[in-house]
């Protein structure tokens, strides 16, 4: 757990905010979801971004935002043509739950997507990262958001690891990455920590040479005092 109450654990998430930004400044990725102010849009992209790659999901994020712009037209829409849409991804089954999801935000919440996170859950489909991910970037709310990537990050540059089988839902890594986001800007802090996670801090071969916290970082500082260590 982040040991946030000692002067050191806040020094060094202040410090990892601070370069995460500035790295970011030249770093973002421009995705056409990062443009959007429309939280159902924002959650579409998201919905299509579950167990995908980003290049494949901005065609289709077009194409299914231009004949689904509202909730209204997405419940309205035949199924094989969402499907149709969204054939790229090789995800059919989210086609169906597409449309439900848009008869409910039209029914149970008249249309508007709902900014709490209980409600977000109820839609069909919808876990807790899509549903944090909507809060944050479609609502700037300071919430943090936990996948595989940044649950790399949390276990290289803070040490902070799950023990359970099902790391994505452990209520230690939520509320650690939640102490990590600073009060201004959480949409940018989530979309820098996202992008650092995937370019940098990659699973198999992290770019620890343009490291913009290699400074801060748990995992780099622990391999190379061993290796300072070892006889020679
Ligand atoms: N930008 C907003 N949400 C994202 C996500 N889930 N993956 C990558 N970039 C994003």
């Amino acid at each position: 757990m982040l040991k946030i109450e000692t002067k050191v654990e806040l020094n060094k998430i202040r410090e990892f905010q601070k370069k995460l930004f500035m790295w970011y400044k030249n770093n973002n990725r421009d995705f056409p979801w990062r443009r959007e102010k429309d939280p159902f849009k924002i959650l579409l992209a998201e919905v299509l971004l579950q167990k995908t790659n980003v290049e494949k999901v901005q065609p289709v994020y077009k194409k299914l935002t231009t004949y689904c712009p509202t909730p209204e037209k997405l419940s309205d829409a035949d199924v094989p043509a969402v499907r149709e849409a969204i054939r790229p991804l090789g995800l059919h089954y989210k086609a169906s739950r597409l449309t439900e999801m848009g008869s409910q935000i039209l029914n149970q919440y008249k249309g508007s997507i709902p900014d709490e996170e209980k409600a977000l859950l109820r839609l069909k489909g919808i876990g807790k990262y899509i549903a944090s991910a909507t809060l944050c970037f479609g609502f700037n709310k300071r919430v943090p958001i936990v996948d595989t990537n940044v649950i790399r990050v949390l276990d290289r540059v803070f040490g902070i690891k799950s023990e359970k089988n099902r790391p994505r839902n452990d209520k230690l890594l939520w509320d650690a990455a939640s102490k990590l986001v600073p009060q201004r800007n959480p949409k940018k802090f989530n979309w820098a920590l996202l992008d650092f996670s995937a370019l940098i801090c990659k699973k198999r071969h992290p770019l620890c040479s343009e490291c913009p916290i290699i400074s801060i970082c748990k995992s780099y500082a622990d391999t190379h005092s061993k290796e300072k260590e070892k006889p020679r």
